[in-house]
């Protein structure tokens, strides 16, 4: 069957045809058969570059034959045993050894679920009710989150759930993202404030960096105004380097929520912190369970990525993104289109507004159906970028040269069209 064909037959059982909202795109989503290396190849037989990557977990590429054998071996020993395994122990030390702002860790499931259960953690173990966040951060679809929540409820216009009860998001204040003046108007404002959430490189609503010292004055801010600060470094953590955005920006959290990458293409969630941790049940009376936390199959896959990204570093990787970047940077700035690349490390996007974009509202301001256009027109030109604006491209280190060099022509000829 074709995609178009599937589409219409999904279509019918499954609410909108997709299984989350950000795979939905005009006229029918490409449905795909498999992926290999940079590629991607769909049921009707094209073939893609592509820069989703899964959203982000698969920095090694699809079907990296390391992992997959890792899988494979675990998969004949067993796949799930409700017990302990030395697997989670052995993940645990590893992401200890590289993050400052972890000395135990708490596995769960997915990204949604560590934020959900890392801000129960703060409000228990402060006793304070409200959080802050910033206007377009994601950090999964649970209710004191989805508040201008950025990513795919950002695009399809719910960036404010109906549904979530008023008195669960009432406890959840906004702050623009780089602004640390309103981020201290906030904590002098209200009293009540448990944490600030925040990704240290905004994924969610396109890539934005944080400006000069902004990471660092949060951290004294949190500090002076005694509010724990969690790191979401769901997209970040293993992607910017192996310590994520904390080592690469110098500023450690209190609490830390890694996913993605740690669990090598398979679903994971993470928690980690310093003492605090241990008002997590069954230490403490902060409770949090769940029947695939540290699952055999998702830690195996995690090890064996962490593994080699430890022996291969980031350099090869971080400089085929600056490759591609440059490259873009160089046909928007040859022709006076009218948009800008901003990114960090192996991440970026390509806003379609020529404005430095520092915040949620700038990032607002791009031509989301430009942006449409282009990733159609990539789309039929062998190029698969991230369905929405407001999503982060990713590289993996199975991308090579000659994908670059494709991707600058395709963009080239997209652009122009
Ligand atoms: C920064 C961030 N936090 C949390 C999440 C939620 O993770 P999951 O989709 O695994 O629940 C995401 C997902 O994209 C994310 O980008």
């Amino acid at each position: 069957m074709s995609s178009k064909a599937i589409y219409e037959m999904a279509k019918k059982v499954m609410v909108g045809g997709v299984s989350s909202p950000v795979r939905k795109y005009d006229p029918f989503p490409r449905c795909i058969r498999e992926g290999k290396g940079s590629k991607l190849r769909d049921v009707d037989g094209r073939t893609y570059i592509d820069y989703c990557m899964g959203f982000g977990p698969l920095i090694l590429g699809h079907g990296d034959r390391r992992v997959i054998e890792r899988v494979k071996d675990q998969l004949e020993k067993g796949v799930l045993f409700g017990a302990s395994t030395e697997l989670e122990a052995d993940l645990a030390k590893k992401i200890i050894r590289h993050y400052p702002g972890i000395e135990t860790v708490r596995f769960v499931s997915t990204g949604g679920e560590a934020t959900m259960s890392a801000i129960r953690l703060a409000r228990g173990f402060t006793g304070r009710k409200k959080i802050v966040k910033v206007d377009g951060g994601y950090h999964g679809a649970h209710d004191s989150v989805l508040v201008k929540a950025g990513s795919g409820a950002q695009t399809h216009s719910i960036p404010n759930s109906k549904g979530v009860l008023p008195e669960a998001s009432k406890y959840t204040l906004l702050v623009p993202f780089n602004d640390p003046v309103a981020l201290e108007g906030a904590f002098k404002r209200e009293k009540e404030v448990s944490a600030f959430i925040v990704e240290p490189v905004m994924g969610n609503m396109g890539v934005i960096p944080p400006e000069d010292d902004y990471l660092k004055r949060v951290r004294e801010l949190c500090d002076s105004h005694d509010v724990l600060l969690i790191f979401d470094e769901i997209i970040t953590g293993f992607r910017l380097s192996l310590g994520g955005a904390q080592t690469l920006y110098q500023v450690v959290p209190d609490i830390t929520t890694l996913g993605k990458i740690a669990g090598g293409g398979f679903p994971m969630g993470i928690l980690g912190g310093g003492k605090i941790m241990e008002e997590l049940s069954p230490i403490g009376a902060v409770y949090q369970a769940g029947t695939f936390s540290g699952n055999p199959i998702s830690t195996t896959a995690g090890l064996a990525t962490l593994e080699i990204l430890e022996k291969e570093g980031y350099d090869m990787l971080d400089s085929m993104a600056l490759m591609l970047r440059r490259g873009l940077e160089e046909i928007i700035e040859d022709k006076g289109y009218r948009c800008r690349v901003q990114g960090v490390g192996s991440m970026f996007t390509v806003f379609m507004n020529p404005e430095k974009v520092s915040n949620s509202h700038e990032a607002r301001k791009s031509d989301l159906r430009a942006y449409m256009r282009l990733h159609g027109f990539l789309l039929d030109h062998g190029v698969y970028l991230p369905p929405g604006q407001f999503e982060s491209c990713f590289l993996s280190m199975a991308h090579e040269k000659e994908d670059i060099d494709e991707t600058l022509r395709a963009f080239e000829e997209g652009l122009n069209s």
